[in-house]
């Protein structure tokens, strides 16, 4: 990073999102690239580079496949195309769970090698001693509990969790246990509202609610998923712009244009100097 550069980038950082519980929603959406980034940039408080990537611009049929090395490739491009929102890159399966070692030297590659501000890493209680191991060592670290992705296959699918009530005090120790070891704030993926509520008001870090109802902190949602990339959209999520139709239709009138030869016209062709 030039001097020039270091001088004017002041992002904001993991301890400012954390401070803004009870205050102003916090604003966060996913992405992958960084033309996308640079847009989010102007709008939302913090970018997660989310491993969901794997199903979004690489065609999985679950994030399990993602490497280390795919969302160090695409936080580097994130973290290049912004300058003001925080960058938080999630750390994918099977490169921390096994321990809190093991999870710090991953996820000291991804903020070395990307120059993100923090990591994400899904579980509740479970990795609580992660988390802790990881805020101890300087690695800012947001967790995920609720519906979580990288447990799909023993999830049974994405499945909405906090259906029955039983299952509450579950959900409720597993935010405590991460908030209570460091996490700056707590993605809610998943669950029904008076469970967002009730998990809300048990920690004192923002909760950030992807199908957890506006009983939380701050909002995220997938980018692809609300500029209407796909033709399935579940429940929780508000498509609102129709990209994937208008690309739909540009490459619909560029492969015409071609077919006809009126693409590329005189507009698009370049003159000799000859008169
Ligand atoms: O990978 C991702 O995009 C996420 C969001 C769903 C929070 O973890």
């Amino acid at each position: 990073m030039s001097t020039e550069k270091q001088a004017t980038v002041r992002r904001i950082t993991a301890p400012q999102i954390a401070a803004r519980k009870g205050d102003a929603p916090i604003v966060a959406l996913t992405a992958y690239h960084a033309n996308t980034a640079a847009i989010v940039d102007r709008h939302a408080d913090f970018i997660l580079v989310g491993d969901s990537l794997g199903m979004v611009v690489h065609g999985m049929e679950s994030t399990v496949g993602v490497s280390l090395d795919l969302m160090i490739a695409h936080a580097r491009s994130v973290v290049r195309g912004t300058s003001r929102a925080l960058v938080v890159v999630d750390m994918p399966f099977a490169t921390y769970e096994e321990s809190p070692q093991i999870a710090f030297r991953n996820a000291a590659r991804v903020m070395q090698e990307s120059g993100c501000g923090a990591v994400k890493i899904e579980g509740g209680a479970r990795m609580a001693e992660t988390v802790r191991f990881l805020v101890e060592r300087g690695i800012p670290v947001m967790a995920h509990i609720g519906l979580t992705p990288q447990a799909s296959h023993v999830m049974g699918g994405f499945k909405t969790q906090g259906r029955d009530e039983d299952t509450w005090p579950l959900h409720v120790a597993d935010a405590r246990a991460v908030a209570e070891a460091g996490a700056f704030a707590v993605v809610v993926e998943g669950v029904v509202e008076p469970l967002a509520d009730m998990i809300s008001a048990a920690i004192d870090v923002p909760t950030i609610g992807i199908g957890a109802s506006a009983k939380c902190d701050g909002q995220i949602l997938v980018l692809e998923d609300m500029l209407g990339f796909n033709d399935w959209v579940p429940k929780f999520v508000k498509v609102y712009a129709d990209i994937g139709a208008q690309i739909d239709k540009a490459v619909a009138s560029y492969a015409d244009e071609v077919r006809a030869r009126s693409f590329p016209g005189d507009a698009q062709v370049y003159k000799s100097n000859r008169k």
